[in-house]
C-alpha cells in the first residue's frame, strides 16, 4: 500500500486526500493518504517521521512550502525557481527529493482544460508571494511576451522580477498602471479572494476577450471572478482545474501512473456519477 499525506496549517479543509483517493481508485491502487496538520516548528520532524514510518510521497500546503523547499536534499529546476516546493519523495537513496508541480498544474489546466494556446499570449499575474513565484517560472517559458507581474507592494514585484531575471524580463507594474492595458490572460496569484477582497485593480482594465483565472478554489464563484464576469471577460475560471492537475502531476511522480483528471473532476463536481 502507498502511504501519502498533505501538510498544512489548516490542513483540515484541503481537497487532496480526496482527490488522491479518486486518482487511486481509478489507477486501481491502493493507497492512504492523510491530512497532517502541525506547527512550523515541528514540520521538519514531522515529515521525517512520517517518511521513516514508510510514507511514500508528501503534498505541501499552506504555510510550508518554502520549508519544504530547505528541507529537501535535492530539488528539481521548477522548486528551485520558485524556492518553494508543493511535492516531496523519497529518493532510491532514502534522501528527499523536492518537486514543484503548482506552475505545470497551471499550464496544463489553461492548456488542455481551456484550450488555450498561450504562445502568443499577454499575461498579467497579480501578486508576489509564494503562489505566484511557484507559477510564474512555467508561464514565462509557455509565452514569447514579457509575463506583467503587479502587486500592492511594488517592491516585492522588482524582487520576484529579478529572481526570474535569469528565465526572462519580467515587467512590473503598480495596480494604477493597468488602467489602460489589455491582457489576454490575466491570473490572480494573491491571496486576496482569501478574505473576500479584491485588488486595487482600475476599473477601466479591461479583460473583454480574455480568459481571467482565480488560483483559490471556492464552491461559489470568488469576488475576483465576478469581477471578472462584469468586465467581458470571455472565459473564467477558479482554481480547481489546477489544483486537480498539480495533483496528478505529485501522483505520476509517486506512483509512474497518470490518472485522468477529467473524470475525477467530473467525480468530484457530481460525486453520484460513477467514476
Ligand atoms: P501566498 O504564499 O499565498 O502567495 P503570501 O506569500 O503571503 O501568500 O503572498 C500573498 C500575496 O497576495 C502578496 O503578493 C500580497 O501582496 P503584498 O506583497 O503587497 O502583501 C497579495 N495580497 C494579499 N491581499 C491582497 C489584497 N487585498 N490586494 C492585493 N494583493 C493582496
Amino acid at each position: 500500500m502507498y502511504k501519502f499525506a498533505v501538510f498544512g496549517n489548516p490542513v483540515q479543509h484541503s481537497l487532496s486526500p480526496t482527490i488522491h483517493n479518486l486518482f487511486a481508485r481509478q489507477c486501481d491502487l491502493s493507497v492512504q493518504y492523510d491530512a497532517i496538520e502541525c506547527t512550523l516548528s515541528a514540520f521538519a520532524i514531522t515529515v521525517r517521521d512520517f517518511f521513516l514510518c514508510g510514507g511514500h510521497g508528501a503534498n505541501v500546503t499552506l504555510p510550508f512550502k518554502e520549508h519544504a523547499f530547505a528541507l529537501a536534499n535535492t530539488v528539481s529546476s521548477a522548486a528551485r525557481l520558485a524556492g518553494a516546493a508543493n511535492t516531496l519523495c523519497r529518493s532510491d537513496d532514502r534522501t528527499l527529493f523536492a518537486e514543484n508541480t503548482d506552475g505545470l498544474g497551471l499550464i496544463r489546466d489553461l492548456t488542455t482544460t481551456q484550450g488555450l494556446n498561450l504562445t502568443h499570449c499577454r499575461i498579467l499575474l497579480l501578486g508576489a508571494g509564494g503562489a505566484a513565484r511557484g507559477v510564474l517560472g512555467p508561464l514565462m517559458q509557455a509565452t514569447t511576451h514579457p509575463v506583467t507581474l503587479v502587486n500592492r507592494t511594488l517592491a516585492k514585484a522588482e524582487d520576484v522580477a529579478a529572481h526570474f531575471s535569469r528565465v526572462g524580463k519580467v515587467i512590473t507594474r503598480s495596480y494604477a498602471e493597468l488602467a489602460d492595458d489589455h491582457y489576454d490572460v490575466i491570473i490572480n496569484a494573491t491571496s486576496a479572494s482569501l478574505s473576500s477582497t479584491l485588488p486595487a485593480l482600475p476599473d477601466t482594465l479591461s479583460c473583454r476577450n480574455a480568459l481571467v483565472y482565480d488560483m483559490m478554489y471556492s464552491k461559489k464563484p470568488t469576488i475576483f471572478m465576478q469581477w471578472a464576469k462584469n468586465q467581458g471577460a470571455s472565459v473564467v475560471c477558479d482554481g480547481l482545474g489546477m489544483l486537480l492537475e498539480q495533483a496528478a502531476e505529485s501522483f505520476y511522480l509517486w506512483t509512474q501512473h497518470r490518472p485522468e483528471v477529467l473524470a475525477v473532476r467530473r467525480q468530484l463536481l457530481h460525486p453520484s456519477r460513477p467514476l
